[in-house]
């Protein structure tokens, strides 16, 4: 069955789609077609239907629209790729015509959002599938196992995560600030600064990892200026976070893209045997737990009590070896380690009906998301945030400026 997809948003991330795209087709999994491209910018619309064109051999229709492409294209699905403002509303209009949704992350800009957005699936019984490649990726689906069914490290006890990647030169005047970096400085639009956009990754690893968290404490500074300002008057780059786990773990994450002085990469996991570390170095290594880019020189190493140390390649063996046939067809389709691949075949599989849910559906990217907000919901309040609170609404201060914005 040829699914015939629109891809809607053509900016920097819709590149590592549709490379993804055509890393399925290479891999003898190309029972799909993207038929239709849609951003509000023509130019990048073209570049990406160019792109399209030369990897996949179809040429889309384009639409500046996606009122246009759902009045007009022949799509099944559509694969979103919009600033976190706009995932909802646009979201919902595709469901409503008849399409399923694959939504980058975070799912929506508020957990309000997110809420409309599961509820519109589960009424129109379309499939909504969270975009968020890196639990897929090989390194963490090592952890998860290493975690939760290797027995290596004993019952997980805690994590203690420190980094300070080098900043980036501050940008002079509005000229100077490209559009995907404008709106993700517009809160109305962004939904919030590095904790929610990149963070969404981190936060819902966590709760892969881990399960859900019950309840956090925040500090949130902005240290660029070289004075500490607070939260509330300046977005964070440096943030100071306690996770309390459902389970009881409980683990720290302090991060700064700004403090002057030396890098710091360590992240240490501890279970009741031994630990998991990894200290290699990364410009988005705050975010994105165990992520090994193939030119990089990679540190995670596992020691058990006993005086036993594995690499990550070792893990990984080990970790490959105990899957049956089915399990590694699952999680490695066609031997695919890119998440952003795995990501689109499940959405895929799922809509031939052979596979039966997305690992992240709605109420998925929606807890995953409220572990974010309940980050900011703490820095901005000083108290400490129970999670399910930001879930059932009891604790929305930051949001509320956003959900009222949106009309939520
Ligand atoms: N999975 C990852 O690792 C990862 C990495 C980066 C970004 N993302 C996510 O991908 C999404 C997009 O981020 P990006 O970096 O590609 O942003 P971007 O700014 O590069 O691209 C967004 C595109 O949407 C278009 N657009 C804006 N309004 C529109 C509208 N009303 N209709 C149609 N098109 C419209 C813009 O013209 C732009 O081309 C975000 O949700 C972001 O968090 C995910």
């Amino acid at each position: 069955m040829l699914i015939r997809l629109a891809l809607i948003g053509c900016g920097r991330i819709s590149r590592r789609h549709a490379l993804a795209m055509q890393d399925l087709q290479k891999r003898g999994r190309g029972d799909f077609a993207v038929t239709a491209l849609c951003d509000a910018n023509e130019q990048a619309a073209i570049e990406r239907a160019d792109m399209l064109e030369e990897l996949l051999g179809i040429r889309p229709a384009l639409y500046q629209t996606h009122q246009e492409l759902l009045a007009e294209a022949q799509v099944d699905a559509v694969d979103l790729c919009l600033p976190h403002g706009l995932h909802h509303g646009i979201a919902v209009d595709c469901m409503e015509a008849g399409l399923h949704v694959l939504c980058e992350k975070p799912l929506g800009i508020t957990v309000k959002a997110c809420r409309l957005m599961a509820e519109t699936a589960a009424r129109t019984g379309r499939l909504l599938s969270t975009a968020a490649p890196h639990r897929r990726q090989p390194g963490q689906r090592v952890a998860h196992w290493v975690f939760n069914e290797s027995g290596l490290i004993g019952k997980p006890l805690s994590f203690f995560h420190h980094y300070r990647t080098p900043s980036s030169p501050p940008k002079v005047g509005s000229e100077a600030v490209p559009e995907h970096v404008r709106w993700r400085q517009d809160k109305l639009m962004s939904g919030g600064g590095p904790v929610l956009d990149s963070g969404f990754h981190y936060c819902d690893s966590l709760r892969y990892f881990f399960g859900d968290v019950e309840k956090v404490y925040a500090e949130l500074r902005s240290l660029k200026t070289g004075t500490a300002l607070p939260f509330t008057a300046a977005p964070e780059d440096t943030v100071f976070v306690t996770f309390s786990f459902k389970s009881g773990l409980v683990g720290t994450w302090a991060w700064s893209l700004a403090a002057p002085g030396e890098e710091a990469y360590n992240v240490t996991f501890y279970g009741s045997q031994g630990s998991l570390r990894d200290t290699t170095a990364g410009s988005f290594s705050i975010f994105h737990l165990f992520e090994r880019k193939p030119d990089q020189k990679e540190s995670a190493r596992l020691a058990c009590d006993d005086g036993t140390v594995y690499t990550m390649r070792q893990l990984e063996e080990m970790h490959r070896a105990s899957l049956s046939p089915v399990e590694e067809e699952l999680l490695y389709p066609g031997g695919a380690t890119d998440g952003f691949s795995i990501e689109i075949w499940e959405f895929l599989e799922i809509l031939r009906g052979n596979r039966a849910a997305p690992e992240i559906d709605g109420w998925e990217g929606m807890r995953s998301l409220a572990v974010g907000d309940a980050i900011y919901e703490s820095g901005l309040s000083g108290e400490v945030i129970y999670v399910d609170e930001v879930l059932n609404g009891a604790r929305s201060a930051f949001q509320d400026p956003i959900d009222a914005h949106w009309g939520l």
